[in-house]
């Protein structure tokens, strides 16, 4: 199958069943504790990508897809002080997480708003910055939330988003295809890199990519299992494939001496406003 009809099918598959993915954070965590616990970085994803924030005391940033607000417990040690912070996301079970954990920081103000990310509730030139951390990837018109994220900047300011590369995790994803998946990275198929500066360049004339240093050595079998079944369509796959998934991922790691090596692929791209 040719990677563009790839990317539609995983672009269909990673914008389905979002109420019920994203209505808590509980199914993000199974992948993000794979991160946590096997990630060879030196310095933290979160606090590696705060560095990229613009460093201007009083800063206005919108963070869009929020999530559960993990990004800003370890990012706040980065950012310059009083930072005047709005969390967005389509999910008002995330949002009120966020805003929870988001509250007793040492910001100038937190406040929240359950919106699209194609239709923001601002007026033209609101923000120091915008930030869209690996949420592109679940939205089907993303040159709109571009032209959005473009309008509510104000000029000279800075829009952040985080996505992952085309061989993020291949020795993991490659596992799958025993669920009909493609060998690739689902989130990566629908927005890698390449789509990102692209649409980037297109709207701000300008686009820089930065890779974060990092790699994975996964040593526990069941983690990578609970991972990749926390989303569709792993966690709805008949009794049959998941049983060949488990036997696919002990294959693996019978095959590598019990520790499996994993490419990660995932990395900032920043744009400015023209002034
Ligand atoms: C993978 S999570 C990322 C959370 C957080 N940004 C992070 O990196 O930890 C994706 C989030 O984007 C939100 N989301 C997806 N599509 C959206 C849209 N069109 N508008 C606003 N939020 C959206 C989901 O509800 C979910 O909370």
């Amino acid at each position: 199958m040719c990677l563009r009809r790839l990317g539609e099918q995983a672009m269909s598959n990673i914008t389905s069943g979002m109420g019920t993915q994203y209505s808590d954070s509980s199914k993000l965590a199974a992948r993000a504790r794979l991160h946590r616990e096997f990630s060879t970085a030196e310095v933290g994803w979160f606090t590696w990508t705060a560095r990229h924030l613009p460093a201007r005391p009083g800063a206005k940033i919108l963070d869009v897809g929020c999530g559960p607000g993990w990004f800003w417990p370890e990012a706040v040690a980065a950012l310059a002080p009083q930072v005047v912070l709005t969390l967005l996301d389509q999910s008002q079970g995330m949002l009120d997480e966020a805003l929870e954990r988001c509250r007793p920081l040492p910001l100038a103000s937190v406040t929240g708003v359950a919106a699209d990310a194609t239709r923001l509730p601002f007026p033209d030139g609101t923000f120091d910055a915008v930030i869209a951390m690996h949420m592109l990837y679940h939205v089907s018109d993303q040159e709109q939330a571009m032209r959005e994220f473009h309008r509510v900047l104000r000029p000279g300011g800075t829009l952040l988003v985080t996505t992952n590369g085309i061989d993020n995790m291949r020795e993991l994803y490659r596992l799958t295809t025993v669920f009909g998946s493609s060998p690739t990275d689902p989130a990566a198929l629908a927005f890698d890199f390449d789509r990102a500066e692209r649409l980037m360049r297109d709207r701000f004339g300008n686009a820089t990519l930065s890779v974060h240093p990092q790699t994975m050595r996964v040593t526990d079998p069941e983690v990578v299992y609970l991972a990749l079944t926390s989303y569709p369509p792993g966690d709805t796959a008949p009794a049959e494939q998941q049983v060949a998934f488990r036997t696919a991922i002990d294959e693996a790691f019978a095959t590598s001496g019990g520790a499996l090596d994993v490419t990660k692929q995932v990395g900032v791209i920043a744009a400015r406003k023209s002034a």
